[in-house]
């Protein structure tokens, strides 16, 4: 059985950034500066121009990593694509990032499998251990795995949006997740769920008990109207909170009580970037030094799926995530669904 190891990342983020200021002064929003950081960690994030979809985020940071593992575009076997703002409903964002990719252009296109993940935050998570599996049981050699987000698409950037609006980020992080003989690679992922949870982080949008969804007012002119808050992503912030505490600690206790290491075993550790008051709150309590943190929340704010992907490519750009070392991952998000992973580089 080969391993699965990582063997490119790569990032993309849109140009425009948006300031804490910003969202007081361009979009009107009751907030400061000291709050949002105070509360979250966050001093900016990104927002892609209109007409961006996730799929052509994905499209540079995929040429990064494909340039870092010395790959081509028609090297890969398959795409996972991780996204809670896919381009459309459906069909999955993982087919336009084919299509743009160029795998279907020439004389020998490669109509390789492409997968959507909706398990928002802990979405690549879930991704990587898809792709891992499929790279060990022989399926596949490359897999593409993608966590991309326009979350400015969808939020409502007012005062009566503003707890949940101030949060989110647009970019686009990828891995690749190779086959090889040595002795690397993908340990063990450790994934779960609660489903008891979840409305407390939900975007109502398409919810089948809601039908009509666009109400129409019969015998008149008009499109009808649909409800605000079906639109924007609704958010229980200190239900999440407290539970993203707890199943993020655990995963980490069960990750290294299943492979048998000490947590100071780990030599990096890259959480899912959703406030930096929770990932400070975990490792205070699990005894992580800060040192071995990675953080992007600060300049990106929460991106779900591409955390951790974007995490791990700024490190492997920095030269502060070198061959060798022990990475553990983890992630909390909406459903409720959680996940660890634990990689040797
Ligand atoms: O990746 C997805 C997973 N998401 C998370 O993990 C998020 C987890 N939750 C959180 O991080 C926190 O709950 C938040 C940072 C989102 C909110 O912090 P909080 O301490 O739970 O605040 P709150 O919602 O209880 O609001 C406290 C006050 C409210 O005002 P009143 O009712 O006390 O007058 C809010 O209206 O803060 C107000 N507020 C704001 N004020 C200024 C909420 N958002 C803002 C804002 N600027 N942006």
């Amino acid at each position: 059985m080969p391993n699965a190891y990582i063997s490119g990342t790569g990032m993309y983020v849109p140009d425009e950034v948006v300031t804490n200021d910003d969202l007081r002064t361009k979009y009107g929003i009751d907030t400061t500066h000291e709050w949002v950081v105070q509360r979250t960690g966050i001093a900016e994030r990104r927002f892609a121009p209109d007409g961006t979809a996730p799929s052509d985020l994905a499209v540079p940071a995929t040429k990064q990593a494909l340039e870092r593992a010395g790959l081509k575009a028609h090297d890969l076997d398959m795409i996972l694509f991780a996204t809670l703002s896919p381009d459309m409903h459906f069909p999955g964002s993982g087919v336009f990032l084919q299509r743009k990719l160029g795998l279907l252009d020439g004389d020998s296109p490669r109509f390789v499998p492409a997968m959507d993940i909706r398990n928002q935050c802990s979405g690549f998570l879930y991704g990587l251990a898809t792709a891992a599996s499929m790279v060990q049981s022989g399926g596949c050699k490359h897999v593409l795995v993608v966590g991309a987000e326009c979350h400015s698409a969808a939020l409502d950037l007012t005062t009566r949006g503003r707890t949940v609006s101030s949060l989110f980020g647009d970019a686009a992080g990828v891995a690749i997740v190779s086959a090889t003989d040595e002795d690397r690679g993908v340990r063990g992922w450790w994934l779960g769920a609660d489903g008891r949870h979840a409305e407390a982080l939900c975007m109502r949008i398409w919810d089948m008990s809601k039908r009509p969804f666009v109400p129409l007012d019969h015998g008149k002119e008009g499109p009808g109207t649909i409800q605000p808050e079906i639109l924007w992503p609704y958010m229980e912030g200190k239900v999440v909170f407290k539970n993203a505490v707890e199943r993020m600690c655990q995963s980490i206790m069960q990750a290294c009580w299943e492979k048998g290491i000490e947590l100071g075993d780990v030599d990096l550790f890259a959480f899912h970037q959703a406030n930096m008051r929770i990932n400070q709150y975990v490792a205070n309590t699990m005894g992580i030094p800060e040192s071995k943190l990675l953080h992007n929340i600060e300049r990106l704010g929460n991106t779900t799926a591409a955390t951790i992907p974007t995490l791990l490519a700024e490190a492997e750009e920095t030269g502060k995530l070198k061959r060798g070392m022990k990475v553990m991952m983890v992630a909390f998000g909406a459903g409720f669904t959680w996940g660890a992973a634990l990689v040797d580089w």
